[in-house]
């Protein structure tokens, strides 16, 4: 292999039962992004600002528990068995790859349930399911794809290696960043899980959309995709734009409802454009 190769990496053998099952469950993937944009784009699920006394989601289980479930489960156990147990490459751009991907999980489904102040202790167990069958699907054949396809001895000088850990970095900052200023809205003195009120959060790019937090997430797995260079990389990426576009619509409009003085410059997702 060359730099710039268009395809950096070798996988399966075409034709082969692993590279069958991959690229069929990527089509599933695919599938599944265009399902749940539309159905997204019509209702919020229902957590957080969405979340009503009206439930036809199941019983309600421990929010915290619940993002435990969705991400931390699939986005660790599951993708540290599927790399370790079931691919074959130990090249270091494999690692790399397993390291940020992990690594965004530890915070995403341990760390982040747990220090966050949300209003409601409870939600309907749909809300863990629906987020937990999803993320099994993608990062199965995301772990698979990094785990089994060996990269060129110099991808770690190739641009879209370079650009893509870039922006995963900058997407993960940013999107720590505002995920920890909506959490400094509600006070440790005055926090009371169940009696919280909402905020508008002001400064740096929420002066720019309402939801930077999707934002800085979606940004990262742009960068995932272009590091990996994959189709799995690619359908992620696609599945989670089909989450935060129609969300952050849905959460942009529900801060104009109920705030009569939030910025009317602001946008939703993408600053100037959405
Ligand atoms: N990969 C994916 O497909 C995917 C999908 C969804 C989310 N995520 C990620 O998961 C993380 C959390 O997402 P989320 O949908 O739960 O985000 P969110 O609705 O913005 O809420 C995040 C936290 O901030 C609180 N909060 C939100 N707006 C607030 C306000 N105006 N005033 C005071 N507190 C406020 C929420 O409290 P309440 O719970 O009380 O509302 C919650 O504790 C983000 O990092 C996001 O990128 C990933």
């Amino acid at each position: 292999m060359t730099l710039f190769d268009p395809i950096p990496w070798v996988f399966y053998d075409v034709g082969s039962k692993r590279f069958w099952v991959h690229y069929g469950l990527v089509i599933l993937g695919f599938l599944l992004s265009v399902i749940t944009a539309i159905v997204q784009w019509k209702s919020p699920a229902p957590y957080g600002k969405h979340q009503s006394q009206e439930n036809s989601w199941g019983f309600m289980i421990p929010q915290r528990l619940s993002h435990i479930l969705s991400d931390g489960l699939p986005g660790i156990v599951l993708f540290l068995l599927v790399f370790f147990l079931f691919g074959s490459v130990r090249g270091y751009a494999n690692y790399v790859f397993l390291a940020i991907f992990v690594g965004h999980y530890f915070h995403r489904g341990l760390i982040h349930p747990l220090i966050m102040r949300y209003r409601s202790a409870y939600v309907p167990l749909g809300i863990a399911l629906g987020g937990m069958f999803p993320n099994c699907l993608y990062h199965f054949i995301n772990a698979d794809f990094i785990s089994s396809a060996t990269y060129s001895w110099n991808y770690y000088y190739d641009p879209r290696f370079i650009l893509g850990l870039l922006l995963f970095i900058i997407g993960f900052v940013i999107n720590r960043w505002a995920d920890w200023k909506l959490r400094s809205l509600r006070s440790m003195d005055s926090y009371v899980e169940g009696s919280q009120e909402y905020l508008i959060p002001y400064g740096c790019l929420y002066e720019l959309v309402s939801c930077p937090n999707y934002l800085g997430e979606f940004i990262q797995w742009i960068g995932w995709s272009i590091a990996t260079w994959s189709l799995a990389g690619v359908v992620w990426c696609l599945f989670t734009a089909a989450t935060f576009f129609p969300r952050s619509r849905h959460n942009h409009l529900w801060y104009k409802q109920q705030f009569e003085l939030y910025p009317p410059d602001r946008k939703a997702l993408i600053p100037w454009l959405f």
